[in-house]
């Protein structure tokens, strides 16, 4: 391929090609590369990883073609590139492209809003706790006070309590809350975001949105248009399978976009990435699939750790959060002697474990390992 020439229209072209020859891996080391085993290999032994919520059954094939036919365009910048998966971001959400910021991962999207609507002048954030700490340590970082707001007692937001916590600068929300895995109502929130000042700024994080299957839980994107206030953020690095590869993005008003642009490094998606998140949203299999292996994989895991007399915070995301019965922290420890890692300690709820679901066999080792540490 002739990588000085590179056209938009020939990048689309690429990634369409990687979309209609889907269906078989690259016959590549590539793709054998980076093919994720339910356990991996180290220096020091085989770990299993259940410490950070990502996919255990990878990339899309899509994906993987994609980025193989891309390999020429490494000598580019991405910016033009860009606009392709924008495109295609937009039209799967309704919105115009101007409504669309992509970033490194979705936690630069996070460090954005943490810069862009906190600060000494700007504000406050307000935030659930336990949750995703990312965009607490980056308001700090920016100089805003941070209010920490515990969740309720069903593991919801506390929304009457942040409403009243709030000042002025950010609130963000984590639905479903990472680590808890837990959704707060769509009814709730829609009221929340409706009786927030319009200075105020929400982000709503929906980095788990593709595994919550509850009646009770919707995407705030639809209500983006009303309300000038409200960034949605996604990432590609979940369901997609593509958290080595940082892909994420937001949702929001032209305006609101405008000004985390003027905060973002140019060219901060490479064009590997952009690849593979263009090409994952033309396979059709990918969310599916993930859903249900998820899922499956999940209800075993409970019901196992169930018939140990163990409870889980009802789980609407890839991981789960389940009472230990006793301090987490030694528990976690000694797993990692034992190659097993799971979540870190989240210090609101210190008898609690994140576990992420892998693959059925990873689950069972986890079983096996913390079976003989209860007993
Ligand atoms: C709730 C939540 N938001 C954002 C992120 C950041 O994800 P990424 O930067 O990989 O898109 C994570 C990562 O685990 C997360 O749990």
């Amino acid at each position: 391929m002739n990588t000085i020439s590179v056209s938009r229209r020939k990048f689309a072209q690429l990634l369409g090609a990687g979309a209609a020859a889907a269906l078989v891996r690259p016959p590549l080391s590539f793709a054998k590369l980076t093919q994720p085993s339910a356990t991996s290999s180290t220096a020091g032994g085989t770990i299993v990883r259940l410490s950070a919520n990502e996919n255990p059954y990878g990339p899309s094939p899509n994906a993987l073609k994609a980025m193989t036919n891309s390999f020429g365009l490494s000598c580019r910048y991405p910016d033009e590139h860009n606009n392709v998966l924008i495109d295609k971001v937009a039209k799967l959400n309704g919105v115009d492209h101007e409504q669309i910021l992509l970033g490194d991962g979705s936690g630069e999207i996070l460090k954005l809003c943490a810069e862009t609507f906190t600060g000494k002048e700007r504000g406050t954030l307000v935030a659930p706790d336990p949750t995703f700490e990312a965009i607490l340590n980056n308001a700090k970082a920016n100089g805003a006070e941070v209010i920490k707001v515990p969740l309720n007692s069903t593991f919801a937001h506390d929304l009457p309590k942040m409403h009243a916590a709030t000042k002025s600068g950010l609130i963000y929300i984590c639905n479903p809350n990472n680590p808890t895995a837990s959704i707060t109502p769509k009814d709730e929130l829609r009221d929340f975001i409706a009786k927030t000042p319009r200075e105020t700024m929400i982000l709503v994080d929906e980095a788990y949105f593709h595994y919550a299957d509850s009646p009770d839980y919707e995407s705030v994107i639809p209500l983006v248009k009303e309300h000038p206030n409200l960034v949605v953020s996604r990432t590609f690095s979940k369901i997609y399978g593509m958290a080595g590869l940082r892909c994420g993005y937001c949702i929001g008003q032209k305006e609101a976009i405008d000004r985390m642009r003027s905060n973002q490094m140019w060219d901060s998606v490479n064009i590997m990435a952009l690849a593979a998140a263009s090409a994952s949203l033309d396979d059709t299999d990918q969310v599916p699939n993930g859903q249900r292996l998820n899922s499956e994989t999940k209800t075993f895991v409970i019901s196992e750790l169930q018939r140990m007399g163990h409870k889980t915070i009802p789980s609407q995301a890839n991981f789960i959060m389940f009472d230990c019965k006793k301090p987490v922290v030694p528990l976690i420890k000694t797993l990692k002697e034992r190659s097993v890692h799971v979540g870190r300690l989240f210090p609101a709820l210190p008898n609690h474990m994140r576990l992420t679901i892998g693959k059925k066999s990873e689950m069972e080792i986890f079983l096996e390992t913390f079976r003989e540490l209860m007993t």
